[in-house]
């Protein structure tokens, strides 16, 4: 594979550590030059001719800046910061532009799961309830100040965006999975009992009733889970396997 990075920190480096020699040729474009064995193509945003997949993995600000110069370039595009799709009418933009491009669109699992199950529902999906429950620094709170779980907000993916944009794109990628974003509703506690991020799933449908517990542990960079680098590691390796589970 010949990767493009739109961003080469923690998510990148982890991701060029575990593709290892999958990966042919690299370049990366960030607002400073990082120390990774990739090429930096400089200070002004452009797709590597040569690259045949770009993969996304800086922040929402940099999907909603160069997400269509990258449909223009016709290349695959894997965006991690789902949450850019929160944004209704860069979204129509986006989709408008992905009409008229050959890129295919992925959108990996990134620190959630039970993506599978939502899809294969299709059609049948009634809800998706998101219980988030955070230690109280998360949310730069003192740990003494708070003695038991207590709920911050409940609402639409819309709403929790607005009140809490660090839960955007693990709330985001389960409404794109279940292609409506009224079909899901969102929960954040602060918890003093709890020192890990644990994002509680409970899918409804006729089909059957899924609950599902993440307990993620952060990667090098506390914000981020180690699970999300991770399932965009698994979803490039699909590009090259023959024999695909899921
Ligand atoms: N889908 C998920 O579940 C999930 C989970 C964790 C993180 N994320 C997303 O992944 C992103 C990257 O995470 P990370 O741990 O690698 O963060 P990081 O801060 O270690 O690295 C991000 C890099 O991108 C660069 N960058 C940010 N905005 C940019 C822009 N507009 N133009 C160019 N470069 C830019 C930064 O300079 C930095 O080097 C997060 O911002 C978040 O949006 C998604």
């Amino acid at each position: 594979m010949k990767v493009f990075f739109i961003g080469g920190g923690n998510i990148t480096r982890i991701v060029l550590e575990k593709l290892g020699n999958r990966i042919e040729r690299c370049w990366y474009y960030d607002l400073e030059e990082k120390q990774i064995p990739c090429q930096f193509i400089g200070n002004s945003f452009h797709v590597p001719v040569e690259a045949d997949v770009v993969v996304e993995a800086a922040s929402v600000e940099a999907v909603k800046t160069y997400g269509i110069d990258v449909l223009k370039s016709g290349k695959d595009f894997y965006v991690i910061s789902s949450g850019a799709f929160a944004d209704e009418e860069f979204t129509r933009k986006f989709a408008e532009a992905l009409k008229h491009s050959p890129s295919r669109v992925f959108v990996p699992s990134g620190a959630v799961g039970g993506i599978d199950i939502i899809c294969a529902l299709e059609g049948y999906l009634e809800s998706v309830k998101l219980r988030t429950r955070k230690p109280p620094t998360a949310f730069g709170m003192d740990s003494n100040s708070i003695s038991e779980p207590c709920v911050l907000f409940s609402g639409s993916v819309y709403e929790a965006i607005r009140n809490f944009p660090q839960n955007i794109n693990v709330a985001v990628t389960l409404a794109l999975a279940a292609k409506d974003f009224n079909k899901v509703r969102v929960e954040v506690l602060v918890d003093p009992s709890i020192s890990q991020n644990i994002h509680e799933l409970e899918i409804s449908s006729p089909v059957g009733n899924y609950k599902l517990v993440l307990q993620n542990k952060p990667s090098p960079n506390p914000k981020t889970s180690y699970l999300a680098p991770l399932s965009l590691v698994a979803a490039l390796k699909k590009r090259i396997e023959k024999f695909i589970v899921g």
